[in-house]
C-alpha cells in the first residue's frame, strides 16, 4: 500500500517540499501508537474530516432514512453497538456479525472480520448497499443528495474542487475514510506503564495480567506488542474456535458449494452478512483456500472493555468468557471437541481462576481515557457493559 505518514511529511516539509507545505499537520500519534497511515491520494484536511463526519452521521443514506454509519458505530460506545450480538440495520434486520470498533481501524491492513476489503475507502462503499445494513439498491441516491444538498454542495466544492456530476463515490468514501483516520486512541494505562515507565499506571492484578498475556497465555503471539507501539494485532487471520463448531460437520460441503460460485466481493459482502453459515466460513470467502475455514482477523484489544460482546459473532458476552474459551483451548465448554481447522496457536492454557481474573484486569488497562469518558457521559456512569 502506498502511504504517506506524518514522519514522511515532517521530513518532506523540512526538505522544503513546497507542494506539501500547505498540508495541515496531522497531530502526533498518542502514546503507544504509530503514525496513522494515510494514502498518498487522500491527504487529511480539517475540512475533509468535518465533511466525512457529517457523511458518517447522515441517516438519509439508507433506504428507510433511519440508519447512518453512526447507528452501528456509536461514539459513546467506543464506536460499536453493544450490547447487540450482531448489528441491526434497516427495519431491524439483523446481520451475522458483531460490529467492530472504528477506533484505530485506520491501522488495519484489511477491513472487516474476514479482511474482504483492502482499505477504509473501499470499506465505506459496502454498508450503504448491503440489504441488512443501509439497504440502498445502489449508490445513486447518495450521489443525488450530495450533488444538490445546500450544505454538501459547497463542502464538496471546497474540499475536492468538484460539483454536480463530477462528485462520485470516490470523494464520498475518501471523506468518510479521512474522518475515520482521526478516530485514534492510545495513551491507556498500559501504554503509560509499558512505554513511559510509569510504574503506578497498572495495579498489581493488571501487571500480573500483562505478564500472563506475554508469557503463559501466549496472547501476544497474535495480539502483538512491539518495541515502542502496540496495535495488539498481527494483521493475520486465525481460527480460534468461534462459530465454526455450529457448522463443523457441513463445513467442507459448504465451502465446496461456495467455491463453485464466482461471486464478486460486493456479492460476498451481501452473502456473508445475511447468511450465518456462509459467514462462519471466515477468511475462506476471500482467499478461497480450505485452510482458512473459520479464520477471522485478529482484532485490536484496545478499548475492548468498552465493546462487549466479543468475537466476530458476538457470541461471548464478557471478557471473562473470552478468557475461559482460550483457557479451554478454543472451545467455550470445557472438554468439548475442538474444530478440525483450529489454529495451531490455540492450546489449553491451564490457567487458574485467579489468573483468568488477572487477564481480564489487564484488558481493562487498555482503555483510552477519552473513550472511557465519552462512554460515561453517554451511559450515565456505566462504562462497563
Ligand atoms: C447495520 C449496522 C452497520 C452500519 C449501518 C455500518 N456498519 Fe460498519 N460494520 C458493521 C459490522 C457488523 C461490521 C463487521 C462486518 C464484517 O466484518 O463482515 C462493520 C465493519 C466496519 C468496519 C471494519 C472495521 C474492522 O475492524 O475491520 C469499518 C471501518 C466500518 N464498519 C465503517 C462503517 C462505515 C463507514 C459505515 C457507513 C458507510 C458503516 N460502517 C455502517 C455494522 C455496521
Ligand atoms: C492464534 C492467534 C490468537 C491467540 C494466541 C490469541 N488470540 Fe485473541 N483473538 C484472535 C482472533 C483471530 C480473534 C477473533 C476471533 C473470532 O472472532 O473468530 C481474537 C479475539 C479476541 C478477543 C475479542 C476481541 C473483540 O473485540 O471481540 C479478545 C478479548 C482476545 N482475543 C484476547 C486474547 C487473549 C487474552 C489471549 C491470550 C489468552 C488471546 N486473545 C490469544 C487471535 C488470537
Amino acid at each position: 500500500m502506498k502511504t504517506t505518514t506524518w514522519t514522511h511529511l515532517v521530513v518532506l516539509a523540512a526538505l522544503g517540499a513546497s507542494a506539501l507545505a500547505a498540508e495541515p499537520a496531522l497531530p502526533p500519534p498518542p502514546l503507544g501508537l504509530p503514525p496513522v497511515p494515510v494514502p498518498a491520494d487522500n491527504p487529511q484536511t480539517p475540512e475533509k474530516i468535518a465533511l466525512g463526519k457529517k457523511l458518517f452521521e447522515d441517516k438519509r443514506f439508507s433506504s428507510t432514512g433511519k440508519i447512518a454509519c453512526a447507528n452501528c458505530h456509536v461514539t459513546e460506545k467506543a464506536f460499536t453497538d453493544g450490547p447487540l450480538k450482531t448489528s441491526k440495520g434497516i427495519n431491524d434486520l439483523t446481520g451475522t456479525r458483531n460490529a467492530p470498533t472504528v477506533v484505530n481501524a485506520a491501522y488495519f491492513t484489511a477491513q472487516f472480520w474476514d479482511g474482504r476489503s483492502p482499505s477504509l475507502e473501499d470499506q465505506a462503499l459496502h454498508p450503504f448497499v448491503n440489504p441488512v445494513e443501509m439497504g440502498l439498491k445502489d449508490h445513486q441516491p447518495i450521489l443525488a443528495l450530495v450533488r444538490t444538498d445546500p450544505e454538501y454542495q459547497p463542502a464538496f466544492e471546497q474540499v475536492f474542487g468538484k460539483k454536480g456530476d463530477a462528485i462520485t463515490m470516490k470523494e464520498v468514501t475518501q471523506a468518510i475514510a479521512s474522518f475515520e483516520r482521526t478516530q485514534i486512541a492510545g495513551n491507556s494505562p498500559f501504554d503509560r506503564f509499558y512505554f513511559s515507565g510509569e510504574e503506578k499506571a497498572l495495579n498489581a492484578a493488571q501487571q500480573r495480567g500483562l505478564a500472563l498475556f506475554i508469557g503463559k497465555g501466549r496472547c501476544v503471539s497474535c495480539h502483538v506488542i512491539e518495541q515502542t507501539t502496540a496495535l495488539f494485532t498481527d494483521h493475520r487471520f486465525h481460527n480460534v474456535g468461534i462459530g465454526i463448531t455450529e457448522i463443523q460437520a457441513d463445513a467442507p460441503a459448504l465451502a465446496t458449494e461456495f467455491l463453485k460460485t464466482r461471486a464478486t466481493l460486493a456479492e460476498v459482502d451481501v452473502k456473508v452478512l445475511s447468511d450465518k453459515r456462509t459467514s462462519e466460513l471466515g477468511r475462506l470467502v476471500v482467499t478461497r483456500t480450505f485452510d482458512d475455514i473459520g479464520s477471522f482477523k485478529t482484532p485490536t484489544l484496545r478499548n475492548a472493555a468498552l465493546t462487549a460482546p466479543y468475537m466476530h459473532d458476538g457470541s461471548l458476552k464478557t471478557l471473562r468468557e473470552v478468557m475461559v474459551h482460550y483457557n479451554n483451548g478454543g472451545v467455550t465448554k470445557k472438554g468439548a471437541k475442538v474444530n478440525d481447522f483450529l489454529s495451531g496457536g490455540i492450546l489449553p492454557l491451564e490457567l487458574t481462576d485467579k489468573e483468568l481474573d488477572d487477564l481480564v484486569a489487564f484488558m481493562d488497562a487498555l482503555t483510552s481515557p477519552e473513550l472511557a469518558k465519552a462512554g460515561k457521559a453517554g451511559k450515565k456512569g456505566e462504562v462497563k457493559p
